[in-house]
Formats: structure tokens, sequence, C-alpha cells
């Protein structure tokens, strides 16, 4: 057997591929593409805690080496890390985003409603691509105008043609695209600031020997790329992922109707069954010896968190969907200094779309025949999700 992230067949169910891994190569090798990986759940929380050991410093965008042009805070370590994300954490923190939720719960009504009467759509390009879009735009201070377009190049940034590493014409299209785009906004917020993220990225400075000095330009296009892409695509596959899972287990999805308090532990078992972002690039920073093998210095590893949460160390029975399970601790929002910075989000944004999808189409359907998988870097999940349910029916 061997572990090729970039193999389609792999990323349609990597489950039977990570157990593999977790029993008989902890420590895993893949000689061709050169990549290492850790698997259990007791080693990818240790990597992710020493970071003098698996440093996010990449010089390269991830597995293959890919020169990555932007530059993100990601993609760093240390004072650098610390001094970016705490200037734009204030922004996340889970007392603001708890206030924001009347505010979250409107942009998802807006969203379904038009949806209730048609009888069918499909939930991920109808709605759970546009909501967490839609969300970290308004953050961002992206108008409404230019939000599918800026959606679509982030989603043809992350693209990856099947069994091929590095970035496609169209991606790397996309990422000159986005770049332009940024840098004009950062004009624009010199002359007239705003209350919003991209004021707050555009006054971003960084000290260097003679003071400091604004970040430069694709440092700067790196950091809003982050924030409009890390919580983009992921939430859409977490919101797609509960609604399929829902459809295959329809107590579950009764149980949760009936007792919607239940449906932030939902998110998590979603979170965990189907992590959306299935594993973190790391580059070793000093040899490593685990389960007597040595990964040397300067290796990209990849922390497979994806099998982490399936672990059967960690996780009784973890191939089963249960929303009453008592999840615990899970690694699908990464762990130790580069934790996901806008997990209070994605949480709130998995919670109110639930609620809100459950209370308009208690009984829908998923036509599984017309599922469609993206083959990205390393989020994985579908695109393409048609349901069908009764027209204007509300679960009230
Ligand atoms: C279900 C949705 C989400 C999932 C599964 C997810 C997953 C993750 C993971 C695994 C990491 C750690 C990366 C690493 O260790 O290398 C991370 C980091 C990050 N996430 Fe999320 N994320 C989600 C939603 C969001 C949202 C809504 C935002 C909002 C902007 C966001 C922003 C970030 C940022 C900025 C980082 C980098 C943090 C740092 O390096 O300090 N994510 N995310």
């Amino acid at each position: 057997m061997e572990y090729n992230p970039f193999d389609t067949k792999t990323q349609d169910d990597p489950y039977p591929t990570y157990k593999w891994l977790r029993d008989e190569a902890p420590v895993y090798h893949n000689e061709e593409l050169d990549i290492w990986a850790l698997s259990r759940f007791e080693d990818v929380f240790a990597a992710t805690t020493d970071p003098e050991s698996f440093s996010n410093d990449l010089m390269f965008g991830g597995a293959g080496g890919v020169e990555q042009p932007f530059s993100q805070f990601l993609f760093s370590d240390g004072v650098t890390h610390a001094r970016e994300r705490v200037m734009v954490s204030k922004w996340f923190t889970p007392r603001r985003i708890a206030a924001w939720e009347p505010r979250v719960r409107e942009v998802a009504q807006q969203l379904l409603d038009p949806l209730m009467g048609r009888g069918e759509c499909d939930i991920i390009q109808d709605f759970a691509a546009r909501f967490p879009m839609a969300l970290i735009s308004e953050l961002m201070g992206i108008p409404e105008a230019d939000r599918d377009t800026v959606r679509h190049w982030s989603d043809d940034f992350l693209a990856r043609d099947p069994g091929n590493p590095d970035p496609p014409e169209r991606a790397v299209k996309a990422n000159a695209a986005l770049a332009e785009y940024f840098l004009a906004a950062r004009e624009e917020r010199r002359r007239q600031p705003r209350e919003d993220l991209l004021t707050v990225l555009s006054n971003m400075e960084t000290p260097h020997e003679d003071g400091v000095h604004p970040l430069a330009d694709g440092h700067y296009v790196g950091n809003c790329q982050l924030l409009v892409i890390a919580g983009n695509e992921t939430t859409t596959k977490l919101i797609a992922n509960a609604v399929l899972q829902l459809h295959r287990h329809r107590d579950q999805r009764e149980d949760l109707i009936e007792h919607p308090d239940a449906i932030p532990n939902a998110v998590e078992e979603t979170l965990r069954y189907d992590a959306p972002s299935q594993w973190q690039n790391r580059r070793v920073a000093r040899e490593v010896t685990l389960h007597g093998v040595t990964i040397p210095e300067n290796a990209f590893c990849g922390l497979l968190t994806g099998a982490a949460c399936r672990d059967e160390r960690r996780y009784p029975d973890p191939d089963r969907y249960n929303v009453r399970r008592d999840v615990g601790m899970h690694l699908a929002l990464g762990w130790g200094r580069h934790l996901c910075l806008g997990k209070a989000l994605a949480r709130l944004e998995g919670k109110v779309a639930l609620e809100e999808i459950l209370t308009r189409f208690p009984g829908y359907e998923v036509d599984e025949s017309g599922l469609k998988r993206v083959y990205v870097t390393n989020v994985a999940g579908y695109c393409e999700m048609p349901i069908s349910y009764e027209p204007g029916a509300r679960g009230e």
C-alpha cells in the first residue's frame, strides 16, 4: 500500500489508507514525492505543539515543494507569526463572534429563504459555498458586488489537477488576480481607512533594523488570501458534510430536529468524522526520530489531522458517525500556536447553517448520484450536492 495525498482515489476515501498508515507506517515516507506523514492522534498532537521540530516556516506552499510567491503568517513561526496573528485575532474572539450571531443568522436566512419554494437546490452552490464567503467578506470589507468573483478566484487558487501537486494555470491566474485586487484595496484603505479587516491588514507593519516598515506587497497579499481562503472552502465542506451525513443517518437528523441543543456537538462530530482540512504542512526543522524512524532535517512532513481524528487509539468506533458522541478534543481545527484563528466563527457558521437548514428542509433527500468532489490542496470534500425537499415546507 502507499499514501499519495494527490491521488484522487485516495482523496475519494482516504480512511482505509489512513488506518493502514496508523497501524503499519505511523512515520510514513513516500519516496517518489519525498513527503513524510504522521497519522496517529498522539503523534500529530505532539507535533502541533513542538514548533522547534515541526516548523510552519515553509518556503514552499506544501507537499511537492511548490514555491509560494505570497507568504502568509500561517507559514511563519515565532515572533513574526505571533505579531501578525495577534493583530487580527481580536476580530475573531469567541465573545465578538458570539455577538455577531444575529447577523450570521440573517445572512443564512437571506440565502436559504429564496430556495424554499423550489423543492430542490444544490445545497453547496446555492448556500454552503456562499454563506461563509458572505460573512468573511463582511469582516474583510469586500463589497457585495465583488464577492462572487473573489470566491471563484479563491476556489481556483486552491485547485490542483488530479494527481499533480503543482498549481495549474487557473490557480496561477487566480493568484495574480487576487493579488491585484488586494493591492488596489490597500491603496484605497490607505486613503480612506475603514472599520474592516482590509484596513487592519493594510496597516500591518514589520520591524526592521532601521525601524518599522509596512509589510512587503507579497506578504500583505498572502495574509489577505489566508483570511479569505482559510475560512471559505473549509466551512463550505463542513456544512456539506453535515448535510450528507444527516441524509445517511435519518435517526440522527430526527434527533437534532427534536433536540437542536445537540447541534453544536453534531458540528464537532462532523469536523472529527470528515475533517475539511485533511493535513497540515510542516517543515522538519531538526532531525526527528519517532517509532524507530528518523525524519531528516528540512523534510516536508504532513500532519494528517484527518487521520488523527479517526484514530481508534483515541476514539472508540471512530468510523461511526454519531452526533451524540462525547467528541472531546480533536485536531480538525489544528492545535498549538497555529490553532485555527477562525474556530469560533467556523463553529457558529456550522451551527447556524444546520439549524436553519433543518428548520426549512427537515425531510430533505440528497441525490447522491449528483455528488461531485473537488480536488484541491489539503481541503477535501464536495463542490456539488443536489437535494430535494417539500416546496415551502418549514419544520415548524
Ligand atoms: C470548518 C472550518 C475550518 C476548518 C476545518 C479550519 C481548519 C484549520 C486548521 C486545521 C488550521 C491549522 C493550520 C496549521 O496548523 O498549519 C487553521 C488555521 C487557520 N484558520 Fe481555520 N479552519 C476553518 C475555518 C476558518 C475560518 C472561518 C477562518 C476565518 C478567517 C479561519 C482562519 C484560519 C487562519 C487565519 C489560520 C492560521 C492560523 C495561524 O497560523 O496562526 N479558519 N484552520
